[in-house]
């Protein structure tokens, strides 16, 4: 079969390849893969992992053969899954805890977005719940995991402001009370901020963040540190930084029923991913977009 595999300093980071067919655990379900999403994270991947390694971790398809324990959906079922690695391949092994059937509304394609960015805006927004009627600022809103976030917390009753470096690259935003430019436009506190720009950015959310209020830091996209005091919560008092990983935030046996969660969502109409779509035969071209912030919402390719 076909699939995805890093080259490590080759002409382009990744590159398709025929492989040996996948050889499923007892606990994985055989899946073909019908699309799968890139994430930032996965393009520092490229460039550290060794030659043949084998990325991907969104993934959607339907199940050829469930695992063999009777963990996950029946055959035939259409699936989104999260994989360890492996996964952007015409067929892949998928744990079977870490799948949710799709609604019959839910394309492929929008359920190939949900994974990685939708589990890390879902659990993150979970840091400051009930969001009724809280203000909730999200940074970096106009990339994968940011859209979405700014999708659920508003459907959670939040009043979200979203931060995007231009005006263009909030057009596709829904639900958002307010679209700043820039962190430093931001007027007054929120009970919940979703940080991933870090730097400067991680710097002006505390001076944004309301007495015990919490700011999830779930990225550092800019690369840069940031250097704080305690000082720096004089008017923030109790304010509290929470690290945070999509993967281990929250038990094992709770992705099934976070990405059910998520697939339900989309299902209602109350989520909707913002998808540049290709054929997984341009990942190599799409990958510069997306780290030079010309993606908005989730790059998803289609297995065809
Ligand atoms: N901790 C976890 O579990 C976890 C899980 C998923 C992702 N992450 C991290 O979270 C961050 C966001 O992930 P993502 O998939 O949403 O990425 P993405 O689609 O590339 O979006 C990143 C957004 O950050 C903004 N940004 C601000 N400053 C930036 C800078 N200096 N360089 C690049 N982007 C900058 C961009 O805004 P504009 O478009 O307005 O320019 C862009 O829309 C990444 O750092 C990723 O590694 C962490």
């Amino acid at each position: 079969m076909l699939a995805v595999v890093n080259t490590a300093g080759g002409a382009t980071p990744v590159e398709l390849r025929e492989v040996p067919e996948p050889r499923p655990a007892p606990n994985e379900a055989l899946v073909e893969v019908r699309a799968f999403s890139l994430n930032r994270g996965e393009l520092r991947l490229f460039q550290t992992r060794p030659e043949g390694w084998r990325p991907g971790q969104d993934i959607s398809g339907a199940v050829v053969k469930p695992a063999a324990d009777g963990s996950g959906p029946r055959a035939g079922a259409r699936v989104v899954a999260l994989t360890d690695n492996a996964g952007w391949a015409q067929r892949a092994a998928v744990p079977g805890h870490r799948m949710a059937v799709l609604r019959d509304n839910v394309r492929f394609e929008d359920a190939a977005a949900l994974p990685v960015a939708g589990l890390t805006a879902l659990r993150a927004l979970r840091h400051g719940a009930p969001l009724l009627g809280k203000r909730v600022l999200i940074t970096g809103a106009a990339g994968g995991v940011g859209h979405l976030a700014t999708q659920i917390a508003a459907r959670s009753g939040a009043h979200v402001t979203a931060v995007v470096s231009r005006p263009e690259r909030g057009r596709h935003l829904i639900g958002v009370d307010e679209i700043v430019e820039g962190i430093d436009k931001v007027h007054g506190l929120f009970a919940l901020i979703l940080e991933s720009a870090g730097g400067s950015s991680l710097a002006a959310a505390i001076a944004h963040i309301e007495p015990k209020g919490t700011i999830v830091v779930f990225g550092n996209s800019s690369g840069e540190p940031t250097p704080f005091s305690f000082r720096d919560f004089a008017e923030h008092p109790n304010a509290r930084i929470q690290g945070f990983s999509y993967f281990t935030s929250e038990a094992e046996e709770r992705f099934a029923p976070d990405l059910a969660l998520l697939v339900l969502l989309i299902g209602d109409g109350s989520l909707k991913p913002h998808l540049v779509e290709r054929s997984w035969r341009e990942l190599a071209q799409i990958g510069p977009q997306l780290r030079d912030r010309q993606i908005s919402g989730k790059a998803v390719f289609r297995i065809d």
